[in-house]
């Protein structure tokens, strides 16, 4: 059942570049995204003015950097709401909204249930589901399958990283249908995503220098993730990573943000993880960077084999395989799901059934 493996956790972040090559089987033909379970004409998508995208937890984070992507290459307007939010603001849905759901179970009451309002309402709707035959993947009216397998571990990891993926797929099937981007420059994000497995793979290969990075953080208390951009929204499923898991206090933070107020917490007993793949805000990034190693932090910088800058700034360097920027989610993922496991591991925490949480949160 874990396959040699410790624990489900570490077993399913190694399962990612299968789970990754599974999601984009047979969707990725000529150059084109194909996408059966969704059919929306560009005469639907005409009408669309507004995207809703809406989750829990890591889904959430997966739709952050889906509302990226979507607003980039379909250029429609999308908010991310938590779901559990979502339907006491007063959203403003109509039969000119799309809404996307993502959920790994399906079965996320709080998901759900805003799944139902949207549809009441006259909105289509969008399903990311893992899980074949659950209640989201029945009810909306279309679906993108993730095709990670079934995910033991209570942190979810494989599941994250095929959502990316199907937002991946999905912001470039709208832009496809819409004509917002050049079919050269699908097919380049294509042939950028076909190498992403392989590139996971390479990730993983790190294993050693990432566990040995993880022990110096067992005596600590509070972690920042930073990032600006895709890279943020990493940071915020790093941040939840470790909290979940290794029960260590951590914060994802815009770079930018932090000195306006949060940078009081920066000494040198926080250590920083600074994600910096996005070639438009990298420089930024990096002053940012120097901000909190200027409070004797000790950062962690991630970012793309082949910058030699980074390291010049920080402490240690973790890299990933040159990608997209676009894309780069899928790989700086990995790196932070690795820290936390053998964070927890090295805290003796309950690593797949972490205190307090259930796996399938079926109640408001
Ligand atoms: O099944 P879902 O994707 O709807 O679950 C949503 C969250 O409960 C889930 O992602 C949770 O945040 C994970 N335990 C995080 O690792």
């Amino acid at each position: 059942e874990k396959g040699g493996y410790e624990h489900f956790m570490l077993k399913e972040i190694h399962e990612q570049p299968k789970a990754l090559r599974d999601t984009m089987l047979g969707r990725l033909k000529d150059g084109s995204v194909v996408l059966e379970e969704v059919d929306l004409t560009l005469e639907q998508l005409a009408r669309i003015n507004k995207v809703y995208i809406v989750a829990c937890g890591t889904a959430w984070h997966a739709g952050l950097v889906g509302k990226t992507l979507i607003e980039r290459w379909a250029h429609l307007p999308v908010e991310v709401d938590i779901a559990s939010e979502f339907r006491y603001r007063g959203p403003i849905i109509d039969d000119h909204t799309l809404v996307i759901v993502i959920s790994q179970s399906g079965e996320t009451a709080d998901t759900l249930a805003a799944l139902r309002e949207a549809k009441n309402r006259g909105a289509r709707v969008v399903a990311v589901t893992n899980v074949v035959g659950s209640t989201v993947s029945r009810e909306a009216h279309d679906v993108i399958f993730t095709w990670a397998g079934p995910e033991i571990a209570v942190a979810s990891t494989k599941a994250y990283i095929t959502q990316l993926e199907g937002m991946v797929m999905l912001g470039l099937y709208l832009a496809q249908v819409k004509g917002t981007l050049p079919q050269e420059k699908i097919g380049e994000i294509i042939t950028a995503l076909k190498l992403i497995p392989e590139q996971a793979q390479e990730v993983l290969n790190q294993e050693d220098l990432i566990k040995e990075l993880a022990q110096s953080f067992v005596k600590v208390e509070d972690a920042f993730f930073i990032g600006r951009s895709l890279d943020w929204a990493v940071a915020m499923e790093g941040a939840l990573k470790l909290k979940e898991i290794s029960y260590i206090h951590a914060e994802a933070y815009a770079a930018g943000e932090l000195k306006h107020g949060t940078l009081a917490l920066v000494t040198e007993e926080t250590p920083v993880i600074a994600l910096a793949t996005q070639r438009d805000v990298y420089d930024k990034t990096i002053s940012n960077v120097k901000e909190v190693k200027a409070r004797d932090a000790r950062v962690i910088g991630l970012t793309y084999k082949g910058n030699t800058n980074m390291a010049k700034s920080v402490d240690h360097v973790i890299y990933v395989p040159e990608t997209i920027d676009e894309l780069a989610p899928l790989l700086t993922v990995i790196p932070l799901q690795l820290l936390s496991y053998y964070v927890s591991v090295a805290r003796g925490c309950d690593v797949d059934k972490p205190r307090n949480l259930a796996k399938s949160v079926t109640v408001e």
